[in-house]
């Protein structure tokens, strides 16, 4: 399988964490040992590579983390990668270590620095997606979507409990940065009466009739789930309803960074264990500045350009209007 010369792969997550990066983590180093390769960790993303917070990984030091949320190697976001004097210190660290692939675990931030990376050092190297925000284009899932979602499901779930109680009306603000899709699934999943998301631009006017309708249809709790890239906020939304009339007893409740930790779910499991492997071979078989994706179940590699050129991963239509018509 090897046809390069790569002896040692460094492999590092950056951006935000998102469970199933230590899955993937243990991927790479269970793989690249496979092939008889060296694997390297390096510590705190773009900033450690600056530092040099560089280490080896055997097999053994990536046992017993398949199951743990977060990320042993630690995030972090970098400005002074951004820099060329940031990124020419952290080449130079890599050679002392004798680095020659990489592997990338993070979101489209991450993929950018690994993009310039390439440039300036040719080393060859390959991306893995990890967000929870599921908004990468050339890849169906993104690690830590699964589990961020059944997260947001879970905690609605909950707040329906006291929300039939009281008859009340929540707001639940939901993570994706500027995308809809932890909020569209989990809406859909958690039964809410409204879904509000950057991509589609539901008028307060909308909002405030289907809220109304629900009242009439003697619905006894409603709960609004909003992406926290929408236009108008939880907060926002809660406060011209209740400006509008006094009918609704509202609650407000944002999940924040809840929907980042815990175990991981099978699905982010498997999936981190299938990009990290496929990462690895790809960098076996002479790929780089490529990142790793999944396509109706299968492995696929994406050219760096075709990725970040200016494309979303689209929000499912059907998946929207499946939610509008169970909502009434
Ligand atoms: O990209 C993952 C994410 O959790 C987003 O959903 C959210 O907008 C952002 O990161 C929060 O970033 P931070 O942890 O830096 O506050």
């Amino acid at each position: 399988m090897n046809k390069t010369t790569i002896t040692k792969i460094g492999v590092f997550t950056s951006g935000g964490d998102a469970p199933g990066m230590n899955a993937a983590i243990r991927a790479v180093v269970r793989s690249a040992n496979y092939y008889q390769v060296e694997s390297l960790g390096i510590n705190r993303g773009y900033e450690g590579m600056i530092d040099g917070e560089i280490s080896k990984l055997g097999t053994r030091s990536v046992g017993n983390i398949i199951q743990r949320g977060g990320t042993i190697l630690k995030c972090a976001r970098s400005d002074n990668f951004r820099t060329k004097e940031g990124r020419a210190k952290a080449i130079a660290n890599l050679r002392k270590q004798g680095i020659d692939g990489l592997v990338a675990i993070g979101g489209d931030g991450t993929f950018r620095g690994m993009h310039e990376l390439i440039k300036d050092s040719g080393i060859p190297a390959i991306c893995v997606p990890g967000t929870i925000d599921n908004d990468i284009s050339g890849t169906d899932y993104t690690i830590g979507y699964d589990t961020a979602t059944n997260t947001a499901v879970e905690a609605i779930d909950r707040i329906r409990d006291t929300a039939l109680s009281h008859n009340r009306l929540f707001f639940i603000e939901v993570m994706g940065r500027h995308s809809g899709y932890i909020a569209l699934n989990s809406a859909i999943a958690g039964g809410a009466v409204a879904v509000i998301i950057p991509e589609e631009q539901t008028t307060f006017d909308e909002l405030y009739t289907l809220l109304e309708q629900s009242g009439k249809a003697n619905k006894k709790s409603s709960l609004v789930v909003v992406a926290e890239g929408a236009k108008l906020n939880a907060m926002e939304l809660a406060r011209m309803v209740a400006e509008r009339s006094n009918y609704f007893d509202i609650k407000v409740t944002i999940l924040g960074h809840l929907q980042r930790g815990g175990s991981p779910t099978y699905f982010d499991r498997v999936l981190a264990s299938q990009m990290g492997l496929a990462a690895v071979e790809g960098l076996l078989r002479g790929e780089k500045d490529c990142m790793v994706g999944t396509r109706n179940g299968k492995m696929v590699l994406n050219a760096f350009e075709d990725i970040m050129n200016g494309q979303v991963h689209e929000i499912d239509q059907e998946a929207l209007r499946l939610a509008k018509i169970l909502s009434t």
